[in-house]
């Protein structure tokens, strides 16, 4: 009964969180691949190898499920994935849709065809990766029309939370919602569009202001999740026990993990 999470680094913990809290006698194996990220700056063939390389680990801890919880690789390798490389009797599952359906006000699987929605000007905050992919612009167009979306490339954030450099993260944040601001001075919604992101919460809530809703991903895709696996209960895997696998070093990943979390966290080399 194990599914697995994958993320570049530490971001998707802030979705495993969320996972643990709703689904609590659910074991889940979390793959970070600390190694390699931050995967926002690579291209699509790296983060497409990179995401089924660790998808695959997942896959060997008896995952039958893998949600990646890294919007990098939703977006740049999810439908290669899916279309070329998923074997049979596996799933695997990104996290942008639960957060588009949220914000065009969707019951889960709505496939109905695009309607006017509320909001009609989107901040969109994500790596580079993500924001060149066009994928979030591609997803909202399936499901709402006339929706303003203003993408800000959020380079360096990834790299200062992987470092635990708070302080840093909190200026660039500052200066991403600023630049922002320059192109889009009036955005109803926001989209934390990075699993990183999440760890900022705070901050990005202080630079919007109280006029601008912010949407968050972890409980909107925990949600999700639950939903998905009351009706595909088989998909829970065969896996025992959960687990924390990292590519990086075990005892630093372990040890921003439990200060992001604020509960001891003990990774395992992947
Ligand atoms: N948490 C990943 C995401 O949601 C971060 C990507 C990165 O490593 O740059 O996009």
């Amino acid at each position: 009964m194990a599914v697995g999470v994958f993320d570049s680094g530490l971001g998707g913990l802030t979705v495993l969180a969320a996972l643990q809290r709703r689904l609590p006698d659910q074991a889940f194996v979390y793959f970070g691949d600390n190694a390699h990220t931050p995967y926002g700056v690579r291209d699509a063939d790296d983060i497409f190898a990179l995401t089924c390389a660790g998808t695959s680990r997942l896959f060997d801890e008896g995952c039958d499920l893998v949600i990646l919880a890294c919007n990098t690789a939703s977006a740049a390798a999810l439908k290669r994935m899916q279309e070329t490389w998923v074997p049979e009797g596996k799933r695997v599952l990104g996290v942008f849709v639960p957060l588009i359906e949220a914000l065009t006000e969707r019951q889960w699987g709505d496939n109905s065809p695009p309607r006017e929605v509320a909001v009609k000007h989107v901040a969109l905050f994500a790596t580079p990766a993500t924001v060149s992919s066009r994928a979030f612009q591609r997803e909202l167009a399936f499901r709402a029309i006339g929706v303003d979306v203003e993408a800000q490339p959020c380079g360096g954030l990834v790299d200062a939370i992987e470092a635990g450099d708070m302080i840093l993260a909190e200026a660039l944040v500052q200066s991403h919602v600023d630049a922002l601001r320059r192109r889009m001075p009036m955005p109803e919604a926001a989209v934390l569009g990075c699993t990183h992101y999440p760890l900022m919460e705070d901050a990005f809530r202080a630079a919007l202001g109280p006029d601008v809703a912010v949407f968050s991903q972890p409980d909107l895709v925990a949600a999700s999740l639950q939903d998905y696996l009351e009706r595909r209960p088989e998909m829970r895997g065969t896996g025992q026990v959960s687990r924390y696998l990292t590519t990086g070093d075990a005892r630093a990943v372990s040890s921003r993990a439990t200060q992001f979390l604020r509960r001891g966290i003990a990774f395992e080399p992947a």
